[in-house]
């Protein structure tokens, strides 16, 4: 099938790419000549595990293309894959403004039947904006010409995003129209193979369950985090509660973790979104100001124990930082718990030695030469003439430090915990101090 995906970000690729592998005639536009010219080499703006080997191969084969030209686009698929950016807006509301001008465009050059697929979270309602815009762009034109606008949202997590794609739980199909939904049941039936994983609904419907699938996961955390504020206070350990809670069919293990806070492109900026329409439409949607409160509360957290265990004195202190992309697997440092606390620290006056496996040259570009930040190419590295060694991200290198040696290295022998990766009783046993979330230690 010949499909053309706008958007060459992170749900863009991987779509254009997922859909190249088995076997479809896929072309990729941006308006970005950088990046197309980059991807035209093989070069791919982001990590993403196993990503750039497919990318590669299927652009060998021809499978998947990238180009500029936007009338060459939209002649090229019947489907066309809405995939680009919706950034918060100054009032959390997200903005449709590129995926406007993706529908304008596809309206200005159709000269047949197309199928506008949006990917791209979008609010409540967008698929009807997407649809009169088009329209009146054909009547200017004075065109004549058939189309359907489906909303067919992602559920992609970074760092497992192939694999998300090619199994996803669900492929939600959100359309008005019968005829569309047979031709994205056509489109999909290669993810569809060991069972019925298509969820048929009209659009807006579709449009809302994405929503209600991240702010559901945002405030699993954040009531765990609460739950582990909690926990400090009453002398019991949020670990045990976990596993207690857990094993209740009905609650579940997954999502309940723990930490120093939500972060990523998603979680923060839908929950703000879903909040916003609700308000604009005259709604107040208490908890999830609820979850997005107590999520910018725990990002503080690892802050505000450093700042009682030193007594307010962090200046000329040294912390090692491991951990800077907003979770294991990525690059990705949008909304990043290790931001906020490397800020926090720097104004305090310490200094930060940071180590992440793949965030360093995101850091790089975000900070550039930041005073009182040193990016550090190892993890040991991080630890020379550190004081305290702060864990924010939970990359499995992390998992098991030799104990003594950070005993022998860390001026204080502290660690504090973002993410509970260690039993408080063997740091204990090797001579450390340990903060983490929720345990007594
Ligand atoms: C999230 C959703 O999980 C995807 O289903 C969705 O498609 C995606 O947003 C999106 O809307 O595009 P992602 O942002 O990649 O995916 O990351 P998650 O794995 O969901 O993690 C989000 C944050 O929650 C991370 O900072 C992570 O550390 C934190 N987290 C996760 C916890 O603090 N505790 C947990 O138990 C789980």
């Amino acid at each position: 099938m010949k499909i053309t995906i706008f958007g060459t970000g992170y749900v863009g690729l991987v779509t254009g790419t997922c859909l190249a592998e088995v076997g479809n005639d896929v072309l990729c536009m941006d308006i970005d000549q950088q990046k197309i010219d980059k991807l035209n080499q093989g070069i791919i703006p982001i990590y993403e595990p196993g990503l750039e080997e497919m990318v590669k191969e299927n652009h060998q084969f021809g499978r998947l293309r990238f180009t500029t030209d936007a009338k060459m686009a939209v002649d090229h698929g019947l489907f066309q894959v809405v995939a680009v950016g919706t950034p918060p807006d100054e009032d959390g509301s997200a903005d449709l403004q590129y995926v406007l001008s993706v529908a304008k465009t596809i309206a200005e050059h159709m000269t047949e039947y197309r199928v506008v697929v949006d990917k791209s979270t979008v609010p409540v309602g967008t698929a009807d904006k997407v649809k009169s815009l088009m329209q009146k762009t054909l009547a200017d034109r004075g065109a004549d010409i058939e189309f359907d606008v489906v909303s067919n949202p992602e559920f992609l997590k970074e760092g497992a995003a192939i694999s998300d794609f090619m199994k996803p739980d669900r492929i939600i199909i959100g359309t008005d129209n019968p005829r569309t939904t047979e031709l994205l049941k056509a489109l999909y039936t290669p993810f569809n193979r060991s069972h019925e994983r298509i969820i048929a609904m009209d659009v807006r419907s579709a449009e809302l369950t994405k929503y209600a699938a991240n702010a559901m996961l945002a405030t699993k955390i954040s009531f765990m985090n609460e739950l582990a504020n909690l926990a400090e206070h009453l002398g019991a350990d949020i670990e045990q509660v976990r596993n207690g809670i857990g094993s209740d069919g009905r609650i579940g293990y997954h999502f309940i973790y723990p930490g120093c806070g939500y972060g990523g492109s998603c979680f923060p900026k839908d929950v703000k979104a879903l909040e916003r329409t609700a308000k604009d439409l005259g709604y107040q949607a208490e908890l999830l100001s609820a979850v997005e409160r107590v999520n910018d509360r725990q990002k503080h957290v690892l802050f505000r124990k450093i700042h009682q265990h030193f007594n307010g004195q962090l200046k000329g202190k040294i912390f090692a930082l491991w951990g800077l992309s907003f979770k294991p697997k990525t690059d990705d440092m949008r909304e990043a718990p290790s931001r906020v606390l490397l800020e926090a620290l720097i104004d305090a006056g310490a200094t930060v030695q940071a180590f992440d496996p793949e965030a360093l040259a995101e850091a790089k570009r975000i900070y550039g030469s930041k005073a009182g930040l040193v990016l550090c190419k190892s993890q040991s590295e991080a630890l020379e003439n550190a004081d305290a060694l702060c864990v924010v991200t939970e990359w499995k290198n992390f998992w098991s430090p030799d104990f003594a040696q950070l005993k022998l290295k860390l001026k204080e022998a502290v660690v504090f915990d973002g993410r509970n990766l260690y039993e408080p009783k063997q740091l204990k046993a090797a001579g450390l101090t340990y903060y983490c979330i929720g345990r007594p230690v």
